[in-house]
């Protein structure tokens, strides 16, 4: 996969080089460049903003810079252009997954108010451009949604987490939250870990991942258990979603009672 990252704070996109996604680099598995959008000025205080038409506080991203520089990273295909900001769609795990299988994507990363508007208008025509938001919050920039966004579609390439089926179990791959993990000692300041994860009993421990995974996500996101498929639930998990107060109504599951203390 090709990356091209375009901001004026390049050094920012450096944590990109650590770890995995280094390795990854490194290894040919992802082609990643950040390029400094002040090269792409043609005046003698590299300039990349301006005042806002219409008024109103701080400045604008110019469309001139923005210009030259995504026809200088387009290449030759229809890259997909991600615009991260926080009036875009919020970035999800699907989106990921399927971010992971494109072969080019640039992210162009806006400062200040944002980028004039007609710079992603113009964009349409030689990218498929997506505006995206890590969440509904406010950042500086687009840099540290970058580094988020880069992170989450790159771990997702084939050869860049050592072991794939760790991708399986984590949070979001099945619509709900992680179970719960522990490690060595089974007995930690007073505290234990739950006696059937040393049972060696597979199918056993399977069931009470699962359950922690039902119970997790209806106490701490309950909006996305909303969004199942309640034909995807077996009998073991209808009983665990009732005592956490949540029944199956017209094929979705519904919060039928506030959860009560011990449920969750
Ligand atoms: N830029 C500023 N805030 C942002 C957000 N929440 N997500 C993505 N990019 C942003």
């Amino acid at each position: 996969m090709r990356i091209d990252v375009v901001s004026i704070f390049p050094e920012y996109l450096a944590a990109l080089d650590l770890s995995l996604i280094g390795k990854a680099r490194q290894d040919g598995l992802l082609d990643l460049t950040v390029h400094n959008l002040r090269d792409f000025t043609s005046d003698r205080h590299r300039t990349v903003d301006d005042t806002p038409y219409g008024g109103g506080a701080g400045m604008v991203m110019k469309p001139e810079p923005w210009a030259q520089a995504l026809e200088s990273v387009r290449g030759g295909s229809r890259p997909v252009l991600i615009v991260p900001s926080p009036a875009g769609a919020v970035f999800t795990q699907a989106m990921a997954h399927e971010l992971a299988e494109e072969q080019h994507i640039v992210f162009a990363c806006g400062r200040y108010e944002g980028i004039d508007e007609r710079v992603l208008e113009w964009a349409k025509d030689s990218f498929d451009v997506r505006p995206l938001s890590l969440g509904d919050y406010v950042l500086n920039g687009g840099e540290v949604a970058v580094l988020a966004m880069v992170e989450a579609i790159a771990r997702l390439l084939p050869g860049v987490v050592g072991n794939p089926e760790s991708l399986v179990e984590e949070s979001h791959s099945d619509g709900l939250l992680e179970y719960p993990v522990y490690t060595k000692p089974s007995a930690w300041r007073n505290l234990e870990v739950p006696a059937v994860l040393l049972s060696g009993n597979h199918a056993r421990i399977a069931r009470h991942r699962r359950d922690e995974q039902l119970r997790r996500t209806a106490l701490r996101r309950p909006d996305l258990l909303e969004l199942l498929d309640a034909a995807t639930l077996d009998r073991a998990d209808l009983a665990v979603l009732a005592e956490a107060g949540y029944a199956v109504v017209g094929g979705r599951l519904t919060r039928t009672q506030v959860p009560s203390e011990g449920s969750a």
